[in-house]
C-alpha cells in the first residue's frame, strides 16, 4: 500500500476516532500515571482502542508505539510503524477545555513519512507526507516568516517532571518572552507543533516530550519549512523522551544559543 492511500484511510479513521472525544460524557473519571498531575481516562483508552483496530483492518502488517499501553522500542524500525498519541492534552480533555487532539505517525523504516493531527472541536486536520508539503483540511500551509521580536513562542510545561525542569521552562520562557512578542501555554503539544506549522506561532520549546506527543508534528513542521531539533540543536530521537525545540527556521538560531544556557 502506498502512503498516499494510507493518508486518505487514515483521515475517515481519525474523524472517526475524534468522534469519541466528542461523544464523551461530561464525567471524566480519570487514573493517575506516573510523574505529577499525569493522567489517563476512559477516552484515551477507547480512541487508542479504536486507532489500532481501525489501522491493522487496512494494514494487518502495522505495529503500533502508543502512549497507554506498554511499549517496545524495536518497533520503530519496522515496515509500517504508527506512533499513536490518542488524546493529546488529557488534563485538557478532563477539565472540557475543548483543545485537545489525536496525533498519528507513520514510520516506515525507522523514518517519519506521513504525519496527521487532529482538532476534533474546530474539525482541524493537519496533514503532512513525507517530501509532499503540509495541509490543513486540504489547503497548503507554511511556516510564519516572523523574526524574533514578533515570535509568538508556545511553551510546553514538562507538567508530569516539575521538579526536573520547572526552573528551566520559566527561565527560558523570561528570557524569550523579553526577546520575542509573547508567550502561550496550550496544553497539546501536538496542536502547538501544528499551529507553528500552519505560522499561528513562531515557536514551540519544551524540555522533555514523548515520541507519540511530537512525532506527527514535527513532521508537519519540517514539511512546511520550519526547523525541529532538541534543545542542543541536534537532531530528534524516537527511541526515548527528548527536548523539543521547533521554530519557523528563521529564529532557529537565536533559539538554540538561548537554549544553550539551560542545558
Ligand atoms: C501532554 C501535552 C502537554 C505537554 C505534556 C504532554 P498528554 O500530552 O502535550 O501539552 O506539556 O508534556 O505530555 O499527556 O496530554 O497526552
Ligand atoms: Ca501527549
Amino acid at each position: 500500500m502506498n502512503v498516499s492511500n494510507i493518508t486518505n484511510s487514515l483521515t475517515k479513521i481519525i474523524r472517526d476516532a475524534g468522534k469519541i472525544m466528542l461523544g464523551a460524557n461530561k464525567n471524566r473519571d480519570f487514573d493517575s500515571k506516573a510523574g505529577t498531575a499525569n493522567f489517563v481516562t476512559a477516552y484515551d483508552v477507547a480512541v487508542q482502542d479504536f486507532l489500532i483496530k481501525s489501522i491493522k483492518d487496512i494494514l494487518p502488517e502495522a505495529v503500533f508505539m502508543a502512549e497507554e499501553k506498554e511499549n517496545d522500542t524495536a518497533v520503530l524500525f519496522e515496515k509500517y510503524c504508527f506512533i499513536i498519541d490518542p488524546i493529546d492534552g488529557t488534563t485538557n480533555f478532563i477539565h472540557d477545555y475543548r483543545h485537545s487532539s489525536i496525533s498519528v505517525a507513520m514510520l516506515c523504516g525507522g523514518e517519519t513519512v506521513l504525519g496527521m493531527v487532529y482538532d476534533p472541536y474546530l474539525d482541524e486536520l493537519f496533514t503532512a507526507e513525507k517530501g509532499k508539503g503540509a495541509y490543513l483540511n486540504g489547503e497548503a500551509i507554511r511556516v510564519s516568516k516572523n523574526p524574533m521580536e514578533l515570535a509568538v513562542v508556545q511553551i510546553g510545561s514538562c507538567p508530569y517532571y516539575k521538579d526536573e525542569f520547572a526552573d528551566k521552562t520559566f527561565a527560558l520562557t523570561k528570557e524569550l518572552f523579553f526577546k520575542a512578542s509573547d508567550f502561550r501555554r496550550s496544553g497539546s503539544a501536538a496542536l502547538d507543533l501544528a499551529y507553528l506549522a500552519s505560522g499561528r506561532c513562531d515557536i514551540f520549546f519544551e524540555f522533555r516530550l514523548s515520541p507519540w506527543d511530537f512525532a506527527a508534528g514535527e513532521l508537519l513542521v519540517t514539511e512546511a519549512g520550519g526547523i525541529v531539533t532538541k534543545s542542543d540543536g541536534t537532531k530528534t530521537a524516537r527511541a526515548a523522551p527528548c527536548p523539543i525545540f521547533a521554530s519557523n527556521g528563521i529564529v532557529h538560531e537565536e533559539l538554540i544559543e538561548m537554549a544553550k544556557g539551560y542545558i
